[in-house]
């Protein structure tokens, strides 16, 4: 036994020298793999978005029903294991969840608030009062014409109530009023606006926060960044004040291109905005790389499909890539250095193949928006940003 020590003892240190050795060399061969691919041990590539942006804002996404109940399970795992907040894309629209009078949908707006709640995510309601997605019967009558003054009031606090009051504890805030400002600071010409004139948006707010005092209560739109638009939702922020109702924030969709919006008019706004008493968020953040066809996001825009106008079928272009990358990155910086008024960074899809920009404002083409590709791996912006925040 003895005779053995020795040699036992030997072998032991050999070994263990081996051991070392290994060790040592893998520990040079992550630094040499981390140090090739320009990252940190620390590599925020591996940190959750969420985890990484903790004590700045919220990050999430909007989900579609295949990601919430269960075919598109990889960005559903994604989204869990990401972000800390979520909104439906669709299903809590109108025209989705009150498709008739006297008829309910709830079944999809539940399964996505399951989620949210599995998640332990902050769930954002999209959205009460909007021109879009309406369904037919909301501002008129059987035969088609405009219900009264009186109708539309109580249409209105029928469905905030009953949608608002499904999801009560479960909803942190609900986009209230989405898009009620045209690009030239003027009220857009709805249903609700004909009817109501720009009572319909006060109103809106009122039986909101009757309905559910304890959620927080936005305005959402588009082209935020524009001067006109500016000033007046400024005015809708101080009027809604003056009136003692509730408004937390103002959502700023920011669906962008390579060349709209404007980075100095944009900060101008989250600055008036915040100026004016409320936070910001970002709600539908996207960035198309395609030709330019319309700004904005009215829906119901469209132009007919021509090859010119999708020349990345295929893919994406490093040169295209990395302008794209050092384009959303500047936004993303302005957000961390916003990060004071900005409660919350939503992208409108989880990765590209999502994206509703493939769609519009033209059918069929393919676009690369948002913050993961198509095969769900992270942009290059977000570490480059966060890793230089470390
Ligand atoms: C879009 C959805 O992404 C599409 O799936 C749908 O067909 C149309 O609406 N502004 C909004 C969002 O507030 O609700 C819109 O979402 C995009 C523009």
């Amino acid at each position: 036994m003895r005779a053995r020590t020795p040699a036992a003892g030997g072998r032991g240190k050999g070994i263990k020298m081996q051991h070392m050795k290994t060790c040592r060399k893998k520990i040079t061969l992550a630094l040499l793999a981390a140090s090739a691919f320009g990252c940190a041990f620390s590599a925020p590539r591996e940190v959750p978005l969420k985890d990484a942006l903790r004590g700045r804002f919220l990050v999430g996404a909007a989900l579609n029903e295949a990601q919430v109940s269960g075919p598109d399970r990889r960005a559903a795992e994604l989204a869990m294991r990401e972000f800390n907040t979520v909104v439906a894309e669709n299903c809590m629209k109108a025209a989705s969840i009150h498709p008739e009078e006297n008829r309910y949908n709830f079944g999809p707006a539940d399964a996505f608030v399951e989620f949210g709640r599995k998640g332990r995510m902050k769930i954002i309601g999209h959205t009460l009062i909007w021109h879009s997605q309406l369904p037919e019967w909301f501002c008129v009558d059987s035969e088609g014409r405009n219900v009264s003054a009186q109708t539309l009031k109580k249409r209105m606090r029928d469905h905030i109530r009953t949608v608002m009051g499904r999801y009560r504890g479960a909803v942190k805030g609900w986009d209230v009023v989405n898009e009620a400002i045209e690009w030239d600071g003027s009220w857009r010409k709805s249903k609700f606006y004909e009817i109501l004139g720009e009572e319909f948006l006060y109103l809106a707010f009122r039986y909101a926060r009757e309905a559910d005092p304890s959620a927080e209560l936005y305005y959402n739109d588009y082209g935020m960044d524009g001067k006109a638009k500016r000033e007046r939702v400024v005015e809708i922020i101080k009027n809604l004040k003056s009136r003692g109702l509730r408004i937390d924030a103002v959502g700023m969709q920011s669906h962008m291109g390579m060349g709209h919006p404007d980075i100095g008019e944009f900060e101008k706004s989250i600055e008036a905005f915040a100026a004016a008493g409320v936070k910001v968020m970002i709600t539908e953040w996207d960035m198309s790389v395609l030709p330019f066809v319309a700004s904005g996001a009215e829906i119901s825009t469209n132009a007919a499909y021509r090859e010119e106008l999708n020349p990345y079928a295929e893919s994406l272009p490093a040169e295209m890539s990395g302008k794209w990358n050092a384009r959303m990155a500047d936004f993303f910086r302005l957000f961390l250095k916003h990060s004071d008024k900005i409660t919350r960074v939503t992208a409108w899809g989880v990765s590209d193949g999502d994206s509703w920009l493939n769609n519009w404002p033209v059918r069929g083409r393919t676009d690369y928006p948002l913050l993961f590709d198509r095969n769900l791996e992270r942009k290059p912006f977000l570490n480059e940003v966060l890793g230089a925040k470390r």
